[in-house]
């Protein structure tokens, strides 16, 4: 099969300097939907046609393995296939879907595939309450005999409630005569693809139609309007799934997913929360309100507390994280690790139990098991020119305000006197700290104001 992406047009009702399908839906590009739906029906052939935006477009999709026509000037849907004729191979049907229709599942796509088989034309159509501006379909004894787009429809064809979704399924060798012989004398002086519905019935060919699940799948996306409206809707989806998988959703209509989000067992998800890239929640763990988590690992009855941040992660089991806490890119922690509120973790690696619950910074460390980071503690990673590594060694207990200069290691079981600046290593079971000695002054009186 032969896929053909129309993805031309340049989305004036935008108002925007990016390409239409280049805008993101749940964080991908509208046109990056599509390519995905068009990739999971495996074919030979994937062309995408593109026009405005300069090489934007292509240059978003460079080693995906699609090839890619330029349409320009833009002269009609037909006119946009004929542009990739060269791209694809007769003996197949080629398929065309659109890059601002961003919902069409597979599912659907396939059943057109199955209704149109090898030697029919398929139309995918829905009917709509309110048909107004869609190619509305024209049946005689039930059978489909053309498409007459609004601009060209008399009172009678504006009438017909049966729509053509744009997308539709054709024998391709028919498929390239059925354009050679277009025209553009029509209200709009484009060369249309729907004539060739009236020029397969001209040669016999059997035009059948397929329905979708749902006519979200066919709605597109000309304005950010509707490309709010769709964002909603997939998200919807999103949010059924993983209600219907078992996972708890405080809201449903709260909860945003960019990307994939794979949850085990009796996970729950309070308000607000947004999952980015590919996140995985294990059995169990409890996601607060107002979470950002993006490309983690979250361990099963771990406790991710409200206002937290999480990007390239991986929390361990039993964990308690936040409230107000942020994990960074290359931070491990092992299970029942506790990060509390105000502690940022980068790239770290944290052992059992170990705890940081009050406005920290540990940065390139690694922490053994059992270790106490007090509050205000900072590692000290990045002299201005180069970053080291603290290692703190299992049980030691990092007193409150204390600056760890890397490099620098703690050993196992020391204790580091609050306040300390420590720039050398701290030995095991040892009581090391740096300070200046408390004195206290007998007698001293405080200032009081002089008088003018
Ligand atoms: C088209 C159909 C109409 C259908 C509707 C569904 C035709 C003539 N009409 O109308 O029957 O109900 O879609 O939404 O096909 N495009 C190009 N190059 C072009 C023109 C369009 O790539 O020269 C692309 C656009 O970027 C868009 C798609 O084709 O993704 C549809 O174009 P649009 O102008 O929106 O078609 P409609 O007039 O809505
Ligand atoms: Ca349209």
């Amino acid at each position: 099969m032969n896929i053909v992406i129309l993805a031309a047009g340049m989305g004036k009702r935008m108002q925007s300097a990016l390409p239409k399908v280049l805008h993101p839906l749940a964080g991908k590009p509208l046109l990056g939907h599509v390519i995905d739906t068009a990739r999971a029906l495996s074919p030979q052939r994937l062309c995408v046609i593109y026009g405005h935006g300069g090489d934007a477009v292509p240059s978003a999709f460079a080693n995906a393995g699609l090839s890619f026509a330029k349409q320009e000037p833009q002269l009609g849907t037909g006119h946009a296939v004929m542009q990739a004729l060269p791209h694809i191979e007769d003996g197949a049907t080629t398929l065309v879907l659109y890059g601002d229709v961003p919902l069409t599942t597979a599912a659907s796509l396939q059943r057109l595939l199955d209704a149109a088989g090898n030697d029919k034309l398929g139309v995918l159509t829905v009917t709509l309450d309110n048909p107004t501006g869609y190619g509305r379909i024209v049946r005689e004894q039930g059978k489909i005999v053309r498409i007459v787009e609004q601009k060209d429809a008399n009172e009678t064809e504006r009438a017909i409630a049966e729509v053509n979704t744009g997308i539709i399924a054709a024998p391709t060798a028919k498929l390239r005569g059925w354009l050679a012989a277009l025209s553009n004398n029509n209200a709009q002086g484009e060369y249309y693809l729907t004539d060739i519905i009236a020029a397969a019935v001209a040669d016999g060919v059997d035009v059948v139609s397929a329905q979708p699940d749902d006519v979200a799948e066919t709605l597109g996306v000309n304005s950010k309007v509707q490309l709010a409206e769709l964002e909603r809707v997939h998200q919807r989806n999103i949010a059924t799934r993983l209600l219907e998988q078992g996972v708890t959703l405080a809201d449903p209509a709260r909860l945003d997913v960019r990307g994939t989000l794979q949850c085990g067992r009796d996970v729950s998800i309070d308000v607000n929360c947004v999952f980015e890239g590919r996140v995985e929640i294990a059995d169990g763990a409890v996601i607060g309100a107002n979470c950002v988590i993006k490309d983690a690992v979250i361990g099963a009855g771990a406790n991710i507390k409200p206002f937290t941040h999480i990007e390239s992660a991986k929390v361990g089991e039993q964990a308690q994280i936040g409230p107000f806490a942020r994990l960074r890119p290359g931070t491990e922690l092992a299970r029942e690790v506790h990060v509390g509120n105000f502690v940022e973790v980068k790239n770290s690696i944290v052992g059992v139990g170990s705890k940081a619950n009050h406005l920290a910074y540990v940065g390139d460390t690694d922490i053994g098991s059992g270790v106490n980071v007090g509050a205000g503690v900072i590692t000290c990673n990045y002299d201005g020119a180069n970053k080291f590594r603290t290692i703190i060694e299992d049980d030691a207990f990092i007193g409150s305000d204390s600056q760890l200069v890397a490099p620098v290691r703690v050993g196992r079981g020391a204790t580091i006197g609050a306040g300390t600046t420590l720039t050398k290593d701290a030995p095991a079971e040892q009581l090391t700290l740096s300070r200046a000695k408390q004195i206290s002054l007998a007698g001293w009186v405080r200032p009081v104001k002089i008088k003018k």
